[in-house]
């Protein structure tokens, strides 16, 4: 298995895909998609574009669909919900299709879309992830951070630093790119205090100064959800049931 870690999706190479696309955007919407799918969503599919996003929940029926997203952190004007993990609990999503946009991670999501497997990662389910990668060895690994708007974000970096710590060393596992050894390097400065490394992060401040210091807390938890997000077909992404 060879490892690759990407801080943004602008800095993937062009034209390549690996055979596992780990796609993560930690502040917020992998720990968003992660926690939606735990608590009984029917899937969560995943659009860049707002316009796209409204053509394909008119089709789905009004009481199996929930419309979420943000722009700079907010929610979308007409939309049901934001993009806070906060609000997926079962009595909102169970049994309902989470339409969702969000500004980098459904774009990182994009991205990679046309990979073999696509998996989400957030802090919150790493294990899940580990285990995945564990057991079915592919045989290139891309993790794919979600960034700001094409910059670098910490919080992204930290959380692939925490998988592939676990990957690392163990047989075959590769070094695909100097960033793996960077994002693991990050993860051991900063494991046992998460909180505060998101808090300094960029978006983590701008998630302060809209008031979501709980969805930070949130976000920073390791492993408190056994669960993982799997794509199904473009864009749609389903809770893996161990099967493939
Ligand atoms: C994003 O995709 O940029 C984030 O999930 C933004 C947010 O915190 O909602």
């Amino acid at each position: 298995m060879k490892l690759f870690v990407y801080h943004t999706p602008e800095a993937a190479p062009a034209e390549q895909l690996p055979d596992c696309a780990v796609v993560i955007d930690v502040l917020r919407a992998t720990t968003t998609i992660a926690t939606a799918l735990h608590a009984g969503a029917e899937a969560v599919q995943a659009f860049a574009d707002v316009d796209l996003l409204f053509q394909a929940s008119d089709a789905w029926p009004e009481a199996q669909r929930l419309r979420a997203g943000e722009r700079g952190g907010q929610q979308v004007e007409g939309f049901d919900v934001g993009n806070s993990p906060l609000d997926c609990t079962p009595d909102v999503v169970e049994g309902k299709r989470l339409f969702l946009t969000t500004t980098n991670g459904t774009r990182a999501l994009k991205r990679v879309e046309q990979a073999k497997t696509v998996l989400t990662a957030a802090q919150i389910n790493v294990a899940s992830v580990i285990d995945y990668l564990k057991a079915k060895q592919p045989e290139t690994v891309w993790f794919v951070g979600s960034g700001w708007q094409g910059d670098y974000a910490l919080e992204d970096t930290v959380c692939a630093g925490a998988i592939a710590a676990a990957l690392w060393g163990e047989e075959p596992a590769d070094l695909g790119n100097d960033e793996v050894l960077g994002a693991i390097a990050l993860y051991r400065q900063w494991e046992n205090n998460l909180v505060d490394l998101l808090k300094l992060a960029s978006h983590g401040q701008r998630l302060l100064g809209l008031d979501k210091e709980k969805d930070i807390i949130y976000c920073a938890q390791s492993n408190s959800l056994n669960v993982l997000p799997i794509q199904q077909s473009p864009g749609v992404l389903v809770k893996y049931n161990g099967e493939a």
